[in-house]
């Protein structure tokens, strides 16, 4: 065979080849989706959620969910064709997050899902595992010492990267998607905290990174699986290892490498320097390589877009609301004085209620997991009468719940931080009404971690900086794209500028020059 006739033959199998894949891909979709056992329902959600009728009158299905809940005499509305019963009712969130928490486990459909990417980490399992996983993650993330790291670690991106980065960017008064700047603020943060590895996303040159970009892809895949007709579908996929399923794999197989070698290279480092980063303090107790990938993949993936999402919402709330902003400046003048120009302490933080009260507002509105799903294990009733069947999905609602007059008044789509204060002091509410964090036995572990993150990155950027949205927005119009984690499509275009009407800024910036 000569050089051409054998480079014509490689090609045209090749292109047979592609398309035998190709026509194998989209056969198995369509086969499975024809297996998939479809429930018959005539009832109108049923009929709307299937012809995705809502569509008509709203632009996120959480939004066709509020409006149902909100109508429902329990807070509880069930779309019988997805055999899933959704409530907005706190009643109901308590007697399944923590009344009878063992019968709402996350069953096998939520861990065959995210089960490659997170194998057996904590996020992922349940029973004895998720039990040994939580006290010790408990332990750690209670300490003092990883507390104060963790504070180092979120002021140290903030001063020596998004500080100066959004300084060049008011210096062009050019339009930046600050959503982006977010998700790589988070990445950067969350890796140096459960790993001690920094990827440097947020670097001036905001340079594109291996391994955020395989976490991304990963996390995208795994939640599109939840979308598919049926399981079948994204099953026969990855046993053929065709399209979406063979990025997958090659996106995890990307994060095991890198994984990997930080484990190795903690190893090598051996005990003899403390280090306070989550892998080097489960290294003291675990052995297994695999185990410690699976669990710091777990924090990687609950406190990274879940940050992100708290964030541009927030920021997009601010733009709309001036005075909230003011209040903030006000409060912050008040406990660091007005010629403190560096970064609040820990304990000025915390003495920040009306900021704290900014933040709950807005995650209450804009929930980062707008609904959470569990499976029942065995029939049971809710408080509110509904009957569940076992292996129903059941789901609690937190952005529908941050909508219903019942728990939060009529003016509940207000932002409102004064709703948090009492006597101007932060006042929790119950936690199964506000269950942004989930709530009971599985509470996010992370919470303190985010509220923290979230107050320093906000005032740090409103004490130096105003902002404006590029595009006019009305605050009923944010769009999410689907996925584990809301996620605003199109990002959030605003113009920054260094504030003017304040000396604090002239001497800030005298003072970093
Ligand atoms: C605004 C930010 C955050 C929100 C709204 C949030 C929300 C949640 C929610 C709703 C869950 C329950 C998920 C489920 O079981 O299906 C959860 C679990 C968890 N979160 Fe967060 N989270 C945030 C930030 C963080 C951060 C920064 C960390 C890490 C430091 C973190 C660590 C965890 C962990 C480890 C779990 C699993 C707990 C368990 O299963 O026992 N979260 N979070």
């Amino acid at each position: 065979m000569d050089f051409y006739t054998f480079i014509h033959f490689f090609l045209s199998c090749s292109l047979s080849f592609s398309l035998f894949y190709l026509l194998l891909s989209s056969l198995i979709t369509r086969l499975t989706s024809l297996v998939a056992p479809t429930r018959q329902c005539e009832c109108q959600i049923c009929q709307d959620f299937l012809s995705r009728n809502w569509t008509k009158k709203f632009h996120n299905i959480s939004d066709w969910y509020s409006d149902l809940l909100q109508k429902s005499p329990t807070g509880t509305i069930h779309i019988h064709v997805a055999n899933n019963i959704i409530t907005a009712n706190p009643e109901n969130v308590e007697h399944m997050l923590k009344t009878r928490f063992h019968n709402y486990p996350k069953g096998k459909q939520f861990s065959a899902i995210l089960g490659d990417l997170l194998g057996q980490g904590i996020f992922n399992v349940d029973g004895h595992s998720w039990k040994f996983q939580r006290k010790l993650a408990s332990l750690e993330l209670g300490s003092v010492s990883v507390r104060s790291y963790a504070f180092r670690v979120i002021s140290s991106e903030i001063q020596t990267r998004f500080i100066p980065l959004i300084e060049s960017f008011s210096d062009h008064e050019r339009v930046v998607d600050l959503q982006d700047v977010f998700r790589r603020f988070a990445f950067d943060t969350i890796c140096r905290f459960s790993f001690g590895l920094d990827p440097g996303c947020l670097r001036s040159s905001l340079p594109e990174s291996e391994f955020a970009s395989a976490f991304d892809k990963a996390s995208r895949l795994s939640a599109e699986r939840a979308m598919t007709a049926s399981p079948l579908v994204w099953k026969m996929k990855r046993f053929f290892n065709l399209g979406s399923e063979k990025e997958l794999r090659s996106a995890i197989r990307s994060i095991d490498v890198l994984a990997g070698e930080v484990i190795k290279q903690k190893k090598e480092m051996g005990t003899g320097q403390i280090q306070n980063d989550l892998l080097s303090r489960f290294m003291s107790t675990i052995s297994d390589d695999d185990y410690l990938r699976d669990i710091v993949v777990s924090f990687l993936l609950a406190g990274r877009d879940t940050i992100a999402s708290g964030l541009t919402s927030l920021f997009w709330l601010l733009a709309q609301n001036r005075e909230i902003v003011s209040m903030i400046r006000e409060e912050a003048e008040r406990v660091m004085g007005q010629s403190d120009t560096g970064l609040p302490t820990f304990e000025q933080l915390q003495k920040m209620n009306y900021l704290q009260a900014a933040v709950y507002e807005s995650l209450r509105i804009f929930p980062p997991v707008q609904f959470d799903s569990k499976f029942a294990s065995q029939p049971d009733v809710l408080p509110d009468g509904s009957f569940v069947k076992s292996g129903t999905r059941v789901t609690y609602h937190p952005y529908a719940m941050g909508r219903m007059e019942k728990i939060w008044g009529s003016d509940c789509l207000e932002f409102k931080p004064e709703r948090w204060l009492s006597d101007g002091i932060f006042t929790p509410v119950n936690p199964f009404k506000f269950s942004v964090f989930q709530a009971g036995n599985r509470v996010c572990l992370g919470k303190e971690m985010a509220v923290v993150e979230m107050k320093l990155v906000a005032v740090s950027f409103i004490r130096r900086f105003d902002i404006e949205l590029a595009a006019p927005s009305d605050q009923s119009m944010l769009r999410f794209s689907p996925g584990l984690t809301a996620t605003v499509s199109g990002g959030l275009p605003v113009v920054i500028q260094r504030r003017r009407d304040s000396e604090i800024i002239e001497n800030a910036f005298v003072l970093r020059k």
